[in-house]
């Protein structure tokens, strides 16, 4: 499973690379607004930094028109950016258009804002590079992310879609071992959900244990 950063910070974007486990990055308005980036430049400029950063893996960037010409416009705009640059759209009857568009003229596409089984159909059907579930936002609504990953998982290997399941919205290292099971083929999420599947309580005392072993043979040859 390919594990993809959600964020536009730069800083953490940096750190997730130099554990050596980043795949990609995905971003949207929101997460950019956070980190205060706004206008057309500069807004373009992060995308491209974030490219440089990741080096080899695909970065998502949103368009934020609703209206087919525009996505058109926009989406062309944002692949002519960078190699790894994948348009993401939303899951509105535009972007599906919109997404038979940019497959049929060779451009990456995400599709986002995904929360049924029958919506990841509609965006395989049209070619999407990536479909991205919410599965954290289910959960917010007492709905079973997860279970809406198996669907998808079982509805793409039916019929050999090619479109890759990227489970979005994941908020806890848990939901990135389920992940895992289901067989998605990436996630996103925070890096601190990335970092958290690190910790065991055993893996730290054991570590204690070992070091003080070694201490105590080193003292007692001395
Ligand atoms: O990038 C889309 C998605 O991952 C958003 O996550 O945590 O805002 O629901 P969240």
């Amino acid at each position: 499973m390919k594990f993809f950063i959600d964020t536009a910070n730069l800083d953490q974007i940096r750190e997730a690379k130099d554990l050596g486990v980043l795949d990609g990055v995905t971003t949207n308005p929101s997460l950019m607004a956070k980190e205060g980036i706004s206008g057309h430049d500069r807004v373009m400029k992060h995308y491209v930094d974030i490219c440089e950063i990741v080096q080899e893996g695909d970065v998502s960037a949103e368009v934020i028109s609703t209206n087919y010409d525009e996505m058109i416009k926009e989406g062309e705009f944002l692949a002519s950016l960078h190699p790894n640059i994948v348009v993401k759209v939303p899951m509105i009857k535009d972007g599906i258009k919109a997404i038979r568009y940019f497959t049929d003229h060779g451009i990456r596409t995400n599709c986002t804002l995904v929360f049924s089984a029958g919506q990841a159909l509609l965006a395989a059907k049209a070619g999407a590079s990536y479909v991205s579930p919410f599965i954290g936002r289910l959960d917010d609504i007492s709905t079973d992310g997860l279970e809406l990953i198996e669907q998808i998982r079982i509805i793409y290997d039916n019929y050999g879609f090619d479109t890759e399941i990227l489970a979005a919205s994941v908020r806890h290292p848990m939901h990135i071992v389920q992940c895992a099971e289901i067989g998605a083929d990436v996630m996103t999420g925070p890096l601190s959900a990335i970092m958290a599947l690190l910790k065991h309580p055993l893996t730290d005392s054991g570590l204690a244990q070992f070091l003080a072993d070694h201490k105590k043979a080193a003292e007692s040859n001395s």
